[in-house]
């Protein structure tokens, strides 16, 4: 019989899924969920004209998309002001993410990230052989400080940090993200995920060119532009950095319905600023039932909100596994601190009235458990 000969990287590395699909949780609870508010998604839904868009694109679907993405890249280009050359579009942020550390990761490089951040991150790292080192947290946000000065001593190939971070949902001026170009380790090329930063304060995005050497900054259409499911996002970076990506980037990744969608939902202006309005007045529904609960709800600029459980990790996990038995689909940080909160996603009313109406009991039965 013929050996899978993976290669020794591949062979060493633990089976590591970064997150547990809703639709897994699903399968194996045996029903579905009545709030799907766990992944970050947008449940206000994208655009109707992109909607228009990509059901008019449906019947096309026989046709291979634009390899080039050529269109989606000329809009945004015009929407951040570059040129087309400093844009490379990708299977969302996820998908460059991966790209990104293939084209710059041997095994045994350094990188930088914080200990509980995006951990999609650092599976795409594990998976070709970096070396993450990681620093704390500080008061429920990425520290850019502790991150410098980890960078100094390691010297790493890539720094990541996301603004708005995800899972507590603080946020950096971009200003701060900014200043903090001048203080990388020569050599070190900044990772800025910028996934919520559409949803997040005036003055969030980094004041950056988008043809700065020492950053490559990611955007997706799955959160403010509601379009998780098209899997669309895009990088700004400079023209040689950007241009590698071709080398090895799966040209065909975007498929003609999702090249269709995004292209309308970026034209759609009146509706970036209808959804802001929603996701704001989500926040604070949220912040609402968590406070009805006595809870309190982190600040957020972003479209979920950290909510304190009050207690430890454990307590929080117990609360999670409650609301998920009353089909509540939310999820968690992982690391403590930050792991005494649950992480819940804005959505339509009617998602929140059901996680209004699950939280009391869910949180009894916690406390119940960990008497
Ligand atoms: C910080 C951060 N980056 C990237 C992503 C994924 O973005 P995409 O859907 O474009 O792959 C997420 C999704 O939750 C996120 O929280």
């Amino acid at each position: 019989m013929t050996q899978i000969r993976l290669t020794p990287l591949v062979a060493s590395l633990p089976a590591t899924v970064p997150f547990v699909g809703p639709e897994t949780q699903e399968r194996l609870r045996g029903r579905p969920f009545r709030a799907r508010l766990g992944a970050n998604e947008n449940g206000f839904g994208p655009s109707p004209r992109a909607i228009a868009a990509m059901a008019a694109a449906a019947g096309e679907a026989w046709m291979y998309g634009d390899p080039e993405n050529h269109d989606l890249k000329v809009a945004l280009a015009h929407a951040h002001g570059c040129g087309v050359e400093n844009v490379v579009v990708g299977e969302g942020i996820d998908g460059l993410l991966g790209t990104l550390c293939r084209m710059v990761l041997k095994p045994g490089d350094a990188v930088v990230t914080s200990e509980g951040a995006y951990p999609t991150f650092n599976f795409h790292v594990a998976g070709f052989g970096g070396v993450l080192h990681k620093a704390p947290y500080r008061n429920d946000a990425e520290d850019p400080e502790a991150l410098l000065a980890l960078a100094q001593q390691v010297r790493p190939k890539l720094l990541y940090i996301a603004n708005p971070d995800n899972p507590m949902a603080s946020h950096h001026p971009g200003a701060v993200i900014a200043a903090m170009l001048d203080h990388l380790p020569e050599g070190t090329l900044m990772v800025l995920d910028e996934a919520y930063v559409e949803l997040a304060p005036e003055g969030t995005a980094a004041p950056v060119a988008a043809d700065d050497p020492r950053v490559i900054r990611m955007r997706t259409f799955s959160k403010a532009h509601g379009l998780a499911g098209a899997r669309v996002g895009y990088a700004l970076g400079a023209a040689p950095l950007i241009a590698a990506f071709d080398k090895i980037r799966n040209h065909f990744g975007i498929s003609r319905i999702s090249q269709a969608g995004t292209l309308a939902a970026l034209s759609d202006t009146t509706w970036q600023v209808y959804m802001r309005r929603l996701v704001a007045a989500s926040r604070d529904r949220i912040a609402a039932i968590a406070a009805d609960n006595g809870l309190s709800a982190l600040p957020s600029a972003t479209n979920f909100v950290a909510v304190d459980c009050g207690g430890d990790g454990a307590f929080a996990r117990a609360v999670l596994e409650e609301l998920t038995a009353a089909d509540i689909f939310v999820r968690k940080p992982a690391v403590a601190p930050m792991d005494r909160c649950i992480r819940i996603s804005c959505g339509p009313e009617a998602e929140m009235a059901a996680l209004a109406k699950a939280l009391p009991g869910a949180l009894d039965r916690a406390r119940e458990r960990s008497r």
